[in-house]
């Protein structure tokens, strides 16, 4: 299982985001990993992912003390089911480059919509040519087993966020920041990779070809008990 070993990841969504006693809006909260972390800090916190069953994982994962303040629904990031001005903070963690290509100019505008004058939208997607990380090991399985360059994707996405900030004529600022994996093992890896990816169809063929990939990726650590990798985030801030 990916277990983030130094607990950073924490710390710096929360120095982000700055949930404190706050309305946050969370975009794409998948099985609500992220959800959780910041709830505890909001005043109340309502997450959406357009992808049912992604929502249905996460009703079932919330902690009795955030059931009075966090709500997970089954919406779309370009129709919001929120009144306009009505949250503190937009955070979306790793899935604005996940928004299809056509709509992301929409869901930005549409988050900005509901975000009250003076707030934020915090936006945290991968680099778009990663090397060394566990999404260069996501980009070659999206280009060699799924025949889609992810590069293309993420690249244009940050072409959007420009594009729409400079017509809003709102301020942008640009951070980065690591979060280091940890896994049990090569195989512990290879399992969470596969784990991520439940649309592909895991022949034994395809788990050779993941194999490699991933040895491409961790070179000499294969054999080392854990293995830890690090994601390198890159963060947009929009103020409004
Ligand atoms: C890589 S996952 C990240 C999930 C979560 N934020 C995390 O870091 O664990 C991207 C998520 O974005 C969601 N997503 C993609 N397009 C979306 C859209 N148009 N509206 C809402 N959610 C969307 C997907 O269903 C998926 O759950």
């Amino acid at each position: 299982m990916m277990v983030d070993y130094q607990k950073k990841e924490e710390d710096i969504l929360v120095g982000l985001v700055k949930p404190q006693g706050k309305r946050i809006l969370e975009v794409g909260c998948g099985e609500g990993r992220a959800s959780f972390m910041l709830a505890k800090y909001a005043e109340h916190y309502v997450a959406i992912d357009n992808d049912g069953n992604q929502i249905n994982k996460a009703n079932l994962r919330i902690p009795l003390e955030l059931k009075n303040k966090i709500e997970f629904k089954v919406a779309s990031a370009t129709n919001i089911p929120l009144s306009g001005q009505s949250v503190d903070a937009v955070f979306m963690l790793l899935s604005f480059h996940e928004v299809s290509i056509q709509e992301q100019g929409a869901a930005l505008v549409e988050s900005l919509r509901v975000l009250k004058s003076g707030g934020r939208i915090v936006i945290v997607d991968p680099e778009a040519y990663p090397v060394d990380s566990i999404m260069a090991i996501c980009s070659a399985v999206h280009s060699k087993l799924k025949y889609f360059d992810h590069s293309v994707i993420v690249n244009h996405s940050k072409k959007v966020i420009e594009k729409v900030t400079r017509e809003f004529d709102l301020k942008l600022n640009k951070e980065k920041y690591d979060v280091n994996w940890q896994f049990d093992d090569f195989n512990d890896l290879k399992n969470s990779v596969i784990a991520d990816f439940p649309e592909i169809e895991w022949n034994d063929n395809k788990k050779i070809i993941l194999a490699d990939i991933i040895r491409g990726v961790v070179k000499d650590k294969e054999f080392l008990r854990p293995i830890t990798i690090p994601d390198h985030m890159e963060v947009t801030v929009i103020s409004k």
